[in-house]
């Protein structure tokens, strides 16, 4: 099983970024748990971060036909990010939405996602664990 695993803005700068809601790990170290993770379960994964819609977008695209699944945290894109929406769209990947901090307990502009209702589920609360869950889960899938 081949998957994706996308990261949006300001999340290459997790560790520094407000640790007491994002966690001390940087995302180099959350990945390489990922990656180790992914390996126990048999599965190839890819990482991409980009501080740009359109390089996401991009990214997207070139998985087309190419990878499974993708696991997205589009960071502050995910609350007005309609061009990732339409590039999910477009390339029909299965999809699952992360979250490191639980949105729905912070600030209302938040609370809204633009992908959220094309996605397969969505993970969000339980810190960097929340990629490892939605793998697990994919996991589940195969025969
Ligand atoms: C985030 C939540 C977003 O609201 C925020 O803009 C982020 C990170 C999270 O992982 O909790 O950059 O996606």
């Amino acid at each position: 099983m081949k998957i994706l695993i996308i990261n949006g803005p300001n999340l290459n700068f997790l560790g520094k970024r407000e640790p007491e809601i994002y966690g001390s790990k940087t995302l180099e170290m959350i990945n390489n748990e990922i990656e180790l993770f992914g390996k126990k379960c048999k599965m190839e994964i890819e990482f991409f971060q980009s501080n740009h819609e359109g390089f996401i977008i991009d990214r997207i695209q070139q998985a087309y036909d190419k990878i499974d699944y993708l696991i997205i945290n589009p960071g502050a894109l995910t609350h007005y990010g309609i061009g990732i929406r339409d590039a999910i769209l477009s390339t029909n990947l299965k999809t699952i939405e992360v979250h490191l901090s639980n949105v729905y307990s912070r600030e209302e502009f938040r609370h809204k996602s633009v992908i959220s209702d094309i996605c397969i589920g969505k993970i969000t609360g339980f810190g960097s664990e929340g990629y490892k869950m939605a793998l697990q889960y994919l996991s589940s899938l195969k025969k």
